[in-house]
């Protein structure tokens, strides 16, 4: 069984975007096409109203969020975690960072978009206190459906 206590969370940098891509492409966005370039991802670190969040072993990535962060709404746009370090812990690690500055930044609600055949994060963002809000057919491209759904972290308009 391999040891999470090594994995450390950081900001991610522009050397990272190459490797999140890649596993976007392939854990995220397979069928659909590749929306996050290289490019959008080096867009989205250096975006100040952004945080893209990375988990590393030894200097290798394991995984990754990238959440946006309105005046009282944030949108995590992506969260991912090697299958091979998958049901250890590291993706609520991510997601409970997020939440705990989206709580300190006085952020309203996180919503999201997942794939409707995605059971697996369905089943993780229910878990973490997240429910659904709507279905969104066409949402990828006119090609398949989301759910939209949202975690409310306190009485807001
Ligand atoms: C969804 C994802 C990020 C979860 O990351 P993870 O590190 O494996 O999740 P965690 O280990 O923190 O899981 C926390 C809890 O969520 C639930 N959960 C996680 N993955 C699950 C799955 N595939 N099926 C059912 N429940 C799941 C479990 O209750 C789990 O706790 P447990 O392992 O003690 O039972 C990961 O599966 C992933 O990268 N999937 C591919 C990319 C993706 O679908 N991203 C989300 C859409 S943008």
């Amino acid at each position: 069984m391999m040891d999470s206590s090594n994995i450390v969370l950081r900001l991610g940098k522009p050397v990272d975007a190459q490797a999140i891509a890649l596993l976007s492409r392939e854990l995220i966005e397979p069928g659909l096409g590749w929306s996050w370039t290289p490019a959008r991802v080096l867009g989205s670190i250096h975006q100040r109203d952004t945080i893209t969040l990375v988990a590393a072993a030894q200097q290798q990535m394991i995984g990754f969020a990238i959440m946006y962060f309105g005046l009282e709404q944030a949108h995590l746009n992506l969260l991912a975690v090697r299958p091979s370090h998958q049901r250890r812990g590291v993706g609520r690690r991510l997601l409970d960072w997020l939440e705990k500055s989206a709580r300190t930044a006085g952020i309203v609600a996180i919503f999201l978009e997942l794939r409707t055949a995605n059971i697996g994060a369905h089943c993780f963002y229910q878990r973490l206190g997240f429910s659904d809000s709507a279905f969104l057919p066409g949402y990828y491209g006119d090609r398949e459906a989301a759910i939209r759904m949202v975690r409310k972290l306190r009485a807001g308009r």
